[in-house]
């Protein structure tokens, strides 16, 4: 678990900066891989925001986490052309069958699920990424073998 210490340090190092939020909450989540809740306090009171300004700004960039990830991330697209290829109900039936939400983690820990918005891989929708590995024309039975191999 993240520190007192550890928290401030790296709110007091963005201080300097102008518009210091996003660079705080990123080097947040590079340090203990998601914007600890243990931060937020100290992050409104410093920068004089509310929690629900604080809370709008994680939520509306997707890349923010609220809780750690999982050792692989499976990012479903969730953009125009995907939904308009299917992209919406196998990630429905996914969710549905993990049990979980969107940026749930698995209950072993070992795949999180996020949506994203069009990977350039239009053409091939609906699109996917695996960790750092984007895969096109995903159906369910390429999308379960993906998350087999992950180990979900
Ligand atoms: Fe899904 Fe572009 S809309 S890859």
């Amino acid at each position: 678990h993240p520190t007192e210490t550890e928290i401030s340090a790296i709110i007091e190092a963005h201080l300097p900066l102008e518009g210091p939020l996003l660079p705080m909450l990123h080097a947040l989540q590079e340090a203990f891989g998601h914007v600890p809740a243990a931060a937020h306090a100290a992050i409104c009171d410093t920068l004089n925001i509310t929690k629900a300004e604080l809370h709008g700004v994680i939520s509306f960039y997707h890349d923010f986490r609220d809780a750690p990830a999982g050792r692989h991330v499976v990012k479903i697209c969730r953009a125009e052309a995907c939904q308009a290829m299917g992209g919406a109900a196998l990630a429905e039936n996914l969710l549905a069958k993990l049990g979980l939400d969107w940026h749930g983690t698995t209950r072993n820990g070992v795949v999180t699920i996020e949506p994203v918005y069009c990977l350039g891989l239009c053409a091939c929708a609906p699109a996917a990424m695996v960790d750092d590995r984007v895969v096109g024309r995903v159906d369910a039975a390429k999308l379960d073998k993906l998350l087999a191999e992950a180990g979900a």
